[in-house]
């Protein structure tokens, strides 16, 4: 099922993706989802924060469904399954429904959430952040890309109505539950030797900008002496990061820095670096970030930050049992993000089911699973989406 899209957004030289929010390739990728949906006879809805929505059954407040999905966006150069291998196997599971004669007592619908990765805009998760209110619709539409376009720009260029972005009640009291398939990113499911595992929780994360600002001058003519070079405290920020990161036990990392003007022969002016800091404690994530920002010499902003999620227990031990087969599927915690923690922190009861990923490596192409893992993953799915719709 994900052959259709292996060319849309692939990089040929690299065999990566490249799939920003509201690009031509996310366009393809939803005109997919449309005819997807079509095609099963679900009733398709886009919401006012571009998320989509194929429903099997009518769901209203009084009857909210039982939703499961993930999103089609990638990081720049990522993998093939992280977003989409959800998708899919939303609607391989609603096709097994449907094979196995199920009539449910309640809608199931397959979601599709807006830049999940924050790729694009820089904070992640941005279709589900708008839908639930954690983000403010105005912050969200003024936001730039790499070009200096905003959100507002490129919504309204893709024939949306950017400024009936926020906040969504009508739609979020259509779902009753959301479940989001996921392929894991990291080893844990080799280490146990199991094809499924759940989520257990989230780790708080965050992201930072920092501006290391200097003055741009000639790379032969200034002598050392005279200049004021940012990138010089660019870097001793990224060694510190690392230092600092195990000193607090979290993760640290810069993976994304913008250099102005850019010439190979002039002193910048200008670094832009963004740190993306995440662990276990709260705590020591806000520790990490404190000291580093005491430490540059920068100007600092924090540009989206992720509490802590830790998935509601019962229904996640009601997954494990039914996803698991003989033996309770593991319950994992995770340091990456997902729209399911965005409405678990929104007070929807959600919960996620991750496919073994033989090489443990994510946002990168080698990301992988295998078809059988999948089947063993679209199974569980659907077994919890029988459970959950009686
Ligand atoms: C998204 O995948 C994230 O956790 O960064
Ligand atoms: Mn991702
Ligand atoms: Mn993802
Ligand atoms: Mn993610």
């Amino acid at each position: 099922m994900l052959e259709p899209l292996a060319h849309v957004g692939r990089d040929p030289a690299t065999g990566g993706y490249v799939r920003d929010a509201w690009s031509s390739a996310d366009l393809e990728l939803r005109e997919w989802f449309a005819g997807e949906a079509r095609r099963r006879g679900l009733a398709l809805r886009e919401d006012r924060n571009g998320n989509l929505w194929g429903w099997w059954g009518d769901p209203s407040p009084r009857r909210p469904g039982v939703v499961t999905g993930s999103h089609l966006d990638s990081v720049r150069q990522g993998g093939a399954y992280d977003g989409p291998l959800g998708v899919v196997s939303a609607f391989a599971a609603l096709d097994l429904l449907r094979a196995r004669g199920l009539t449910p007592a309640v809608p199931v619908g397959v979601a599709c959430f807006t830049d999940e990765e924050g790729a694009r805009f820089g904070v992640p998760c941005m279709g589900s952040r708008l839908l639930t209110g954690l983000l403010d619709p105005e912050r969200a539409l003024s936001l730039k890309d790499d070009d200096g376009d905003t959100l507002a720009d490129v919504m309204t260029r893709a024939g949306r109505e950017p400024h009936a972005a926020g906040r969504d009640d009508e739609t979020l009291a259509m779902i009753g539950t959301f479940v989001e398939l996921h392929v894991e990113q990291g080893r844990a499911l080799v280490t146990e030797g199991r094809p499924v595992g759940v989520a257990g929780a989230i780790w708080p994360h965050g992201r930072w900008r920092f501006d290391f600002r200097g003055r741009a001058d000639h790379a032969g003519t200034t002598r050392l002496a005279d200049r004021d070079d940012p990138m010089l405290p660019f870097a001793r920020m990224v060694l510190a990061a690392r230092e600092l990161a195990a000193r607090h036990g979290v993760v640290a990392t810069v993976g994304k820095v913008r250099v102005s003007p850019g010439n190979a022969n002039a002193i910048p002016g200008l670094v832009s670096a963004w740190l993306d800091a995440r662990g276990a404690d709260e705590r020591a994530v806000r520790a990490l970030v404190a000291d580093l920002t005491a430490e540059a010499a920068a100007d600092v902003r924090e540009e989206s930050w992720t509490p802590v999620v830790d998935f509601d227990a019962a229904l996640r031990d009601r997954l494990a049992r039914t996803a698991g087969g003989d033996t309770p599927a593991p319950i994992l915690a995770t340091g990456a993000g997902h729209d399911a923690g965005i409405l678990a922190t929104a007070g929807v009861p959600s919960a996620m089911v991750f496919v073994r990923n033989p090489t443990g490596v994510s946002h990168s192409p080698d990301e992988y699973a295998e078809q059988a893992d999948c089947e063993a993953g679209v199974e569980a799915l659907a077994n919890v989406l029988e459970d959950l719709c009686r």
